[in-house]
């Protein structure tokens, strides 16, 4: 009797999931559809056909970018997304012609952002259309990325900026995201020196990143001569030994991506130790929607430039992490996946219950409240378009899990 109970509850909850998928890509469907007319007046003003939305200012503007800011290529890609999840040709014809504004960044070797920028984009176009024009440029962003690898650090190095007063090679947790592209060039082509470097990053991260609790530092400052570590510390966190929480999202992502590529075990167990130091953070509010470092002093004192005051949340990491979750959920065993998929499915129930504005407001954004990066005062308590993609990704994982 209790099991049948059991049951029945679960179908209903995951009914009631499956409903909210919908209603959150119907949402999505209005709010772009809204989006690309605020887009179209911007660009008309500015004559400028590459320019692409980024974030909605505190003063309520659209700030648009265009390559090789490391956003250009979330716009496309959530129009991918809205075309994975409808095949709407209308979907489709918007994502093409936002996607080839990005191309030129292909030969750019000054970004190591260039997965961000390229796979989400070209990437995801060659995923859903298997046309040889996209794949091209996955492959030459990938290699482009690859002239930033140094064999004596192990790592491809992130910001070409702030050298030598700042660090000497500095490597970002984020830059995990950018092995993506190297892997799936690899792939691609056959290229086993791309997935090498991709590889080697990730070891050379999982050695010198991590904290022995399971959390990530920002930013590791390379010695370019011998590979040591020089220093550990943050550039869009609080403090050195804070918990950013993109980062650590990125680091979660970054891994079950790796796992994905390589069936390296090291990679599975890493995401996890993430997942576990993030499950275990005492601070974390009732929605899973995380506070932008975890160690804000503002999270206790309630005293912060939020929106309504208070410390600012992160829709961003929230968005990603649930992402991340639906991906390691399929690798590990049943109780886990569970535990996984439970968070990400709150994370997505708090998104979609409070966190999107009101139609047709807002810039055609979909999530408020993500933070872009607090210690410049820049992206504070704002809409910004990475939170709206790995949304919209998390949406169609989770969407993909429960129609096996
Ligand atoms: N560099 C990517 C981020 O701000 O998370």
């Amino acid at each position: 009797m209790i099991k049948r109970l059991f049951i029945l509850l679960t179908m209903i909850s995951q009914m009631a999931y499956g409903d909210e998928t919908d209603q959150a890509f119907a949402y999505a469907d209005t709010q772009l559809r809204y989006q690309l007319e605020q887009v179209e007046n911007v660009r008309k003003e500015k004559k400028d056909w590459t320019l692409m939305p980024r974030c909605v200012e505190k003063n309520g503007r659209l700030r648009m970018v265009r390559q090789p800011d490391w956003c250009c290529g979330f716009f496309s890609g959530e129009l991918w997304q809205m075309y994975q999840y409808s095949h709407d040709p209308f979907w489709r014809e918007q994502a093409v012609s936002n996607t080839w504004p990005v191309e030129r960044v292909k030969t750019n070797d000054g970004s190591h952002d260039l997965g961000f920028m390229v796979y989400n984009s070209f990437g995801k176009a060659y995923e859903l259309t298997g046309e040889q024009s996209y794949r091209d440029v996955v492959v030459q962003a990938a290699r482009t990325l690859a002239t930033r690898f140094d064999q004596r650090v192990g790592c491809i190095r992130s910001w070409s900026w702030g050298t030598p007063d700042r660090w000497q090679f500095a490597v970002i947790i984020d830059n995990m995201m950018n092995l993506e592209l190297l892997f799936e060039a690899s792939k691609l082509t056959g290229d086993r020196s791309l997935y090498d470097i991709a590889v080697t990053h990730a070891n050379t991260t999982m050695k010198n990143h991590f904290r022995p609790d399971g959390s990530s530092y920002h930013v590791v400052d390379y010695n370019p001569a011998d590979g040591s570590v020089i220093k550990r510390i943050t550039h869009q966190g609080l403090f050195d030994e804070s918990v950013w929480s993109r980062g650590q999202a990125w680091g979660l992502y970054g891994f079950t991506m790796c796992y994905r590529f390589t069936h390296n075990p090291a990679y599975l167990s890493q995401a996890q130790k993430i997942a576990r130091f993030w499950f275990s953070q005492p601070d974390m509010p009732e929605d899973l929607i995380p506070y932008w470092d975890m160690r804000d002093p503002a999270i206790q004192t309630g005293v912060g430039p939020a929106q309504n005051g208070g410390c600012p949340r992160d829709a961003s990491a929230a968005a990603i992490i649930a992402s991340a979750l639906y991906e390691l959920a399929d690798y590990v065993p049943d109780n886990d996946a569970k535990a996984y998929r439970d968070h990400a499915d709150k994370i997505l129930h708090s998104l979609f219950t409070s966190y999107q504005p009101s139609p047709r407001t807002t810039q055609g954004f979909l999530l408020l409240h993500s933070t872009g990066n607090y210690p410049a005062g820049d992206e504070i308590d704002v809409p910004i378009n990475y939170a709206d993609y790995y949304y919209l990704e998390a949406l169609n994982r989770v969407r993909a899990f429960k129609n096996k």
